[in-house]
């Protein structure tokens, strides 16, 4: 009979199981990252015929790949002979796929298309029959540019599924003088143990950075505004120095906004003459004139007025469209999980523009980073903590009842401290792990 989680919630408060009970990882991989609308990868990852990305679908590989006539395919990184992973590099570009045990190659939309020693199988052993593939992902969708995938042959769209929050991705896009962008620079990776979950309930929490971060902050507020003049020591100490807001900034400018299954945004955070310096900054004075050419004043206007820090894609991406930087996260065990970083090329714009991204990305993500650091290490010490097994129901009543709707079938906190983000994407778990898909949400307007 099928559980009810439930049992795990009260009123403004989670039980602290669902984030150490190896039991229920086994269920979210199958209930969540198996019936979601999972972030794979972006186009631009597979641009030509024959490219491949091999990621992950919640634990299971998966190969994002483009065949010859251009046509997307999520495939299980699986032959289907002993069941050996055929594709054990990240990325590359292929005519076929071949396993390297014995040998079974496959077209690259999974059909099997070749078997050594093929006269050994019965007669009705047929190479195309689907038992004999790199079983393809039923549904794969993509958005402007950003591919999701899910197991689920049915449910709710991929638009309705992203409803209002596909205006963070459409505001990825919008940036880019020429309409596109591309992942490029690589890709940072970081390992933290513990819960997956616990790394999204961060990416909003308005309330840590004073303590968190207080090290960086203070640094920062030290120096003198004379010795950072290079763009790089330029971003990091704005950055910092904008962490260490007072807490009447965070209840009064910062905004956080959720939305059905699971999303949210961190809003009004950044702007770009506080942290960027841009009015003055001669890059992005070109960087907007190249915007105006092509989208006219009014458009560019209304693009750089989105301000938004943290939009995170329930269950598994989140990004940073002001920053082009895009995070997702890999879960591995209850309590290990990694995290992917990738940043991205505004088309049209100039190369400076991507130096900063890359500036930035090294600032908050880099394996040097002041400010990952400190996250990680609470990560951690979340998990500790945890396996002390003190008090049983965790708190996330900060703002309850005083939740405003949005106008696009959303919820606002009262301000950004509220703790809605965590509520929001609990009520989207607790909704997957019952085996319900969520309700669509309204698609934007
Ligand atoms: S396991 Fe792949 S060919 Fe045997
Ligand atoms: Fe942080």
């Amino acid at each position: 009979m099928a559980q009810d989680f439930s049992r795990f919630f009260k009123p403004g408060r989670v039980h602290r199981q669902i984030y150490t009970d190896p039991a229920i990882f086994e269920v979210e991989m199958r209930h969540i990252f198996g019936a979601a609308w999972v972030y794979v990868g972006h186009e631009s990852q597979v641009k030509n015929p024959g490219d491949y990305f091999a990621t992950y679908l919640g634990r299971k590989p998966v190969v994002m790949v483009r065949d010859a006539a251009g046509k997307l395919h999520v495939i299980h990184n699986q032959c289907a002979h002993r069941g050996a992973m055929v594709v054990a590099t990240d990325k590359g570009s292929a005519d076929e796929f071949t396993c390297c045990y014995h040998g079974w190659t496959y077209h690259l939309d999974g059909r099997l298309k070749a078997v050594p020693l093929n006269h050994g199988y019965p007669g009705d052993f047929n190479l195309n029959n689907p038992a004999v593939a790199m079983t393809a992902v039923p549904r794969v969708r993509s958005y402007r540019g950003f591919v999701f995938a899910s197991e689920a042959a049915d449910g709710p769209s991929l638009e309705e599924s992203l409803g209002h929050m596909a205006t963070s991705l459409d505001d990825m896009v919008d940036r880019a003088p020429d309409g596109e962008i591309e992942a490029a620079g690589g890709v940072f990776r970081h390992a933290y143990d513990a819960n997956w979950k616990i790394y999204f309930e961060n990416l909003c929490d308005a309330a840590h950075p004073l303590f968190t971060h207080r090290s960086s902050i203070e640094a920062a507020q030290q120096q003198s505004d004379a010795v950072h003049s290079d763009g790089f020591g330029e971003i990091a100490i704005r950055q910092m120095r904008q962490n260490g807001a007072p807490y009447s900034f965070w209840e009064s400018q910062v905004g956080i906004w959720t939305y059905p299954n699971g999303h949210s945004y961190l809003g009004d955070y950044h702007d770009d003459s506080k942290l960027v310096a841009a009015m003055k900054d001669p890059v992005f004075r070109e960087y907007i004139a190249a915007l105006e050419k092509k989208k006219g004043k009014a458009e560019t206007k209304r693009i750089l007025e989105v301000r938004r820090w943290n939009s995170n894609i329930y269950p598994n991406v989140s990004l940073m469209s002001q920053f082009q930087q895009l995070r997702v996260v890999q879960p591995i065990s209850v309590n290990r999980t990694v995290v992917h970083t990738y940043n991205f090329r505004l088309k049209g714009a100039p190369e400076q523009m991507f130096r900063n991204t890359i500036a930035f990305a090294n600032i908050v993500n880099g394996t040097g980073s002041l400010v990952l650091t400190d996250d990680l290490e609470i990560y951690n010490r979340i998990d500790l903590g945890l396996s002390s097994e003190g008090t049983e129901w965790l708190q996330i009543g900060r703002g309850y009842q005083s939740d405003q709707p949005d106008r696009y079938d959303g919820r606002r906190g009262v301000n950004s401290t509220s703790e809605v983000y965590i509520r929001n994407m609990l009520e989207a778990w607790l909704c997957y792990m019952n085996g319900n898909h969520p309700e669509p949400a309204r698609a934007a307007s």
